[in-house]
């Protein structure tokens, strides 16, 4: 007998297109009014599928789009995360279709948000209708999709902070990250921190011809590029005083268990287009992702950069440079350290302001829990194979203060993929993980509620 997902399969995906054409853009002003029409979209959308008290809670910034379902507060209550915001599309010229006109090529949903995090929410609004429609959901469930994600989740930290009756749960799910591979089923179990800042060097006081000044003068982007290149030393090592003092360091056995992982250099070069790979001395590239913290340069900018040539001496550089943490770095201390390096080393004759902007902490989320159990179980009912649990190299703000404001443990149950182009270019989820995150929902709900009696 057809299922209700087999029944639905065509409907499901062609709501997921029209949301995704709302350019929720959290980062550019100019799509304000889609952010807050994407947020529209979702509330009526939880509505219909029989989420209740659907509201969207005003902040200073985009609305959090919160509803429940509460039905026996004797029964657990899983608390439902994710975003509905997405990240700016461009460059536009580099997608084969427009990013905010999804299509589905070769069995893949195309559109900036298909996978981070449209794509993932929308599984679980459907898992929630499906199960409505065959006897209800099995425990409470409370849905909190927020708008502000991808610019650092400020506003929901104060929100968290002042709900805490309103968000009390059990536990909370999230679907937005990803798996190794559609044949090698994981879970995450760690997310990494983030100290983020935007880099200003001043030399002279206006822009200078380079041949009456060239030579005797601080150019600030020189002076830049040789402080950036110093962070690094020849082992790809951090060179700030203290990064690593209080780096978690990993056992033989933890690191010896990490290599168990199914991973090969040579595809990973060959899925990005290198020839070689780069990175700290000593660990292996899972490790460099994934346990050890990193620094690198996301825009560096100043002086001439138009059509033809302009001999010029800019009198400021810019770089935004970021830092992924991990256990015990804390964003505050990284923050702190970085500030004080980056003035010490700047030469005599240019001026440095750091200006920090989002931060996030560290989090491992732990194994031996009955919602990790839960989670790992509905994988392999659906994939047919027990999920790898395996430590991201990404970073979800908000997940360390639902562990320190509410002291609920996270299950990172993701189905994207490394290849899906997050936060690039032609971004894109499979269908067949799309439909699978549908299937698989359920089934961490009644394993929850069943291992929790
Ligand atoms: N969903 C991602 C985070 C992610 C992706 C975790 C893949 C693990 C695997 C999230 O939307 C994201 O992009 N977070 C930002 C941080 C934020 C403060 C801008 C990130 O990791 O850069
Ligand atoms: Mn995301
Ligand atoms: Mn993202």
């Amino acid at each position: 007998m057809p299922t209700y997902l087999d029944q639905n399969k065509d409907r499901f995906l062609s709501e997921l297109l029209d949301w995704l054409r709302i350019p929720s853009v959290s980062a550019d002003p100019k799509f304000k009014g889609d952010v807050l029409k994407a947020a529209d979209f979702l509330k009526t959308r939880l509505e219909e599928a029989g989420v209740e008290n659907v509201e969207l809670c005003q902040t200073a910034g985009y609305p959090i789009v919160y509803g429940d379902k509460i039905i026996d507060p004797s029964l657990p209550t899983v608390l439902v995360y994710g975003h509905y915001d997405v990240q700016p599309a461009d460059p536009y010229e580099l997608w084969t279709s427009p990013p905010f006109e999804p299509v589905i090529k070769d069995e893949k949903i195309y559109a900036r948000g298909a996978c981070d995090d449209k794509g993932q929410v929308y599984m679980h609004v459907k898992a929630f209708e499906m199960m409505s429609q065959d006897g209800g959901v099995p425990c409470n469930v409370k849905f909190m999709i927020e708008g502000e994600e991808e610019v650092g989740s400020n506003n929901l930290g104060i929100f968290v902070k002042a709900n805490k009756e309103k968000l009390k749960a059990n536990v909370i799910l999230i679907s937005d990250t990803g798996m190794l591979s559609n044949d090698v089923p994981s879970i995450e179990v760690g997310l990494r921190g983030l100290s983020y800042h935007e880099v200003e060097v001043t030399g002279p006081n206006r822009d200078l011809h380079s041949g009456i000044y060239g030579g005797a003068v601080p150019n600030p982007i020189n002076v830049l590029c040789q402080m950036i290149a110093s962070l690094h030393d020849e082992n790809n090592h951090i060179t700030i005083a203290g990064f690593y003092d209080n780096v978690d360091e990993l056992s033989a056995e933890e690191r010896a268990e990490m290599a168990k992982a199914p991973h090969s250099d040579e595809d990973f070069k060959k899925s990005i287009g290198l020839k070689d790979i780069h990175g700290e001395k000593g660990y292996s590239t899972i490790e460099r992702t994934s346990i050890r913290p990193t620094l690198d340069v996301n825009g560096i900018w100043g002086g001439y950069t138009g059509e033809g040539a302009k001999t010029v001496i800019a009198s400021k550089a810019y770089a935004k440079i970021s830092m992924r943490l991990v256990p015990h770095q804390t964003s505050a201390e990284i923050t702190q350290k970085f500030q004080e390096h980056f003035q010490k080393i700047a030469p005599q004759g240019v001026t440095v302001k750091v200006t920090p902007h989002h931060g996030g902490e560290p989090v491992v989320t732990p194994t031996d829990s009955v919602a990790y159990q839960a989670a790992a179980k509905a994988i392999e009912a659906t994939y047919g194979k027990k999920p790898v649990p395996t430590r991201g190299g990404g970073s979800i703000p908000i997940v360390a203060m639902f562990k320190s404001e509410l002291g609920l443990d996270t299950v990172l149950l993701g189905f994207g993929l490394d290849s899906d182009a997050i936060h690039s270019p032609n971004e894109h989820f499979g269908v067949f993980n799309f439909f699978k995150g549908i299937e698989t929902i359920p089934h961490f709900y009644r394993n929850y509620v069943a291992a929790s009696r």
